[in-house]
C-alpha cells in the first residue's frame, strides 16, 4: 500500500455529491479512482445515499460528515485532507460560493428529485447550493441520473441542464467490451465519468485502442 504520509499537492480538486439513486457503487467507486488520481475530493452525501449505499453495498457510512470522512479517507487510503466531507447544512463550506468551489463537480449517482432541484435552483440543501454554484459560475457540471422508466419530468431536466452546458452521463453500461463482472460495469460508468473530467484511467481502454499497456 503506498504511504500517503507525505502529501503532495493534490492534481486536480473535484466536488462528488452521491445521492440516493440506484447506483451508489459508481460514486464510491468514483471517490475510490479520484484518491487514486490524487485529486482532492470535497463530498456530500445525502441523507438517501446513506439509505441506498446501506442497501446495495456492504458499507455502513456513519451519520455525521465528519465521521464519513473519516470513514472514508481511511477506506481509500486517502491523504490527509485529500477526503473532505460536508453536510447538508454546512453553508461555510467552500462548495457553497463560486470563490471557493473547485471547477469540476459530479453527482453520482443523481436521483431525479436532485436532478429537479439542480433544474429549478432550488439549492435548499449544499448539495443543490453547490450544483447551483456550479451553474451560475459556468463551471463543468456532470449528472449521472438513474431511474427507469423516465419521465417527461425527468427528461425536461435533463434537456433544460444539458443546453446550460451540463453534462448527463447515464449510468448505463455498454456490453460491446464484454463485462465479466459487476465491477467491469461499474468501471465501464466510472471510466466515461474520469475521460470527461480529464483525469487519466486506466478503467477501460478508449475507442480505438485495444488494450490499456
Ligand atoms: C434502495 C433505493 C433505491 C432508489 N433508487 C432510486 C433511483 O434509481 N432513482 C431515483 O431517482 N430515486 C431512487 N430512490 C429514491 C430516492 O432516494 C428519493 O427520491 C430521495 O428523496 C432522493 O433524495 P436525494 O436526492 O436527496 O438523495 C431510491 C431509494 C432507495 C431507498
Amino acid at each position: 500500500m503506498e504511504d500517503k504520509s507525505v502529501t503532495k499537492p493534490f492534481h486536480d480538486r473535484i466536488t462528488l455529491a452521491i445521492t440516493g439513486a440506484s447506483g451508489a457503487q459508481y460514486g464510491l467507486r468514483l471517490l475510490e479512482c479520484l484518491v487514486a488520481a490524487n485529486c482532492q475530493i470535497l463530498v456530500m452525501i445525502s441523507k438517501a445515499a446513506r439509505v441506498v449505499i446501506a442497501t446495495e453495498t456492504d458499507e455502513q457510512l456513519p451519520g455525521t460528515a465528519k465521521e464519513q470522512e473519516l470513514y472514508l479517507s481511511q477506506r481509500f487510503n486517502a491523504a490527509s485532507g485529500q477526503v473532505r466531507v460536508f453536510g447538508r447544512e454546512q453553508w461555510m463550506a467552500p462548495v457553497a460560493s463560486g470563490s471557493g468551489a473547485p471547477s469540476k463537480m459530479v453527482v453520482c449517482p443523481c436521483s431525479t428529485s436532485t436532478l429537479s432541484a439542480i433544474a429549478v435552483g432550488a439549492s435548499n440543501n449544499l448539495i443543490e447550493r453547490a450544483a447551483d454554484v456550479a451553474l451560475k459560475e459556468r463551471r463543468q457540471l456532470i449528472l449521472v441520473p438513474r431511474e427507469a422508466p423516465y419521465s417527461e419530468i425527468h427528461l425536461e431536466h435533463m434537456l433544460k441542464l444539458t443546453r446550460m452546458g451540463s453534462v448527463m452521463i447515464p449510468a448505463s453500461p455498454g456490453f460491446y467490451n464484454r463485462p465479466e463482472s459487476i465491477e467491469d460495469m461499474i468501471d465501464f460508468v466510472v471510466a466515461r465519468i474520469l475521460n470527461q473530467l480529464q483525469i487519466e484511467q486506466q478503467l477501460l481502454p478508449r475507442w480505438g485502442e485495444d488494450s490499456l499497456s
